[in-house]
């Protein structure tokens, strides 16, 4: 090979690692500008580690996307819908409360409401309420008759029961649901402590309010990316988060978070 071809070669592959160099530069920039603006839908606006509703997939964690349906932000977690009530990013939690039950106990999706653990973890006092349905009857023995009826399969009044603990439906009916409660919200089921006035109207508003679980993400490695101007977002190609920088902002040396 003579020594002006090669010069020529070596150029040429300057030339194309300019290339390379500049749309993965410019491309940083948008992402910084897309993950800058929060998103926005009826009350709920927040950032990283949310994504969707006006912030696209590399500005939060792929298992925190928020849909905006008519104003209302709402989440899919393990295959059920949820309404997003609040966001709170100093304590990284989130209360949310299932989209089925917006409408009253019947019909559910049988589905219960389970969390990833590498996401999400819970947070304050809890516990399980499992609702069963499709009872060809719903047990004498718990201590206060908590049984409502649904039409499930095409059936019309289908016994249904309220129980603790996230044991299944059981052998006499036909499927169950469990969520988490929070017990300030939801009072023991035993007859001393029961309150007087309540109904099934009562306990259905209960259920709206929703209950909280926390996220685990390690926002403090984004605390250090905002004070240096940047915005925390998401590489999909190493799954970890990451800093993007603003325009004319020379990234600092490849901060991996
Ligand atoms: C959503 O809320 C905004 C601001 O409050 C309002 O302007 C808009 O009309 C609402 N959209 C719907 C679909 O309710
Ligand atoms: C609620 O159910 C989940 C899933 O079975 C379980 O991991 C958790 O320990 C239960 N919590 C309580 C307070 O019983
Ligand atoms: C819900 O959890 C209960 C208890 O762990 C289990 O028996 C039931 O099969 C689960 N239901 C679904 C639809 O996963
Ligand atoms: C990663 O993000 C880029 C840019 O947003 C997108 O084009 C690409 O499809 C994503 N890859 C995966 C594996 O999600």
């Amino acid at each position: 090979m003579n020594s002006s071809v090669f010069s020529f070669l070596s150029d040429f592959v300057f030339l194309l690692l300019l290339f390379i160099q500049i749309p993965s530069s410019l491309s940083n920039d948008d992402q910084y500008s897309a993950c800058s603006k929060k998103s926005a839908c009826g009350h709920i606006s927040t950032g990283f580690p949310f994504w969707g509703a006006g912030r696209p997939s590399e500005c939060g964690i792929p298992e925190l996307k928020l849909n905006c349906e008519n104003n209302i932000t709402k989440m899919n977690i393990n295959q059920v819908a949820y309404r997003v009530l609040e966001i709170n990013p100093e304590f990284k939690t989130l209360r949310i409360a299932r989209e089925d039950y917006s409408a009253g106990l019947c019909p559910p999706k049988f589905a219960n409401s389970t969390f990833n653990p590498k996401v999400f973890e819970t947070v304050e006092v809890y516990r399980n309420l499992t609702f069963v349905y499709g009872c060809e009857y719903a047990p004498k023995t718990i201590p206060v008759p908590i049984t409502f009826t649904c039409k499930i399969n095409e059936v019309d009044g289908q016994s249904g029961y309220i129980k603790d603990g996230d044991n299944g439906p059981g052998e006499l009916c036909t499927g169950s649901v469990f969520v988490p409660v929070s017990i300030t919200d939801f009072p023991p089921f035993s007859i001393p402590d029961f309150p007087p006035d309540w109904n099934m109207a009562a306990f259905e508003e209960q259920l709206k309010k929703g209950f909280e679980v926390r996220w685990k993400v390690d926002m403090d490695l984004c605390w250090e990316c905002y004070k240096s101007s940047g915005v925390c977002g998401f590489d999909n190609v190493t799954s970890q988060p990451t800093c993007y920088y603003p325009p004319g902002m020379p990234s600092p040396p490849e901060i991996s978070l």
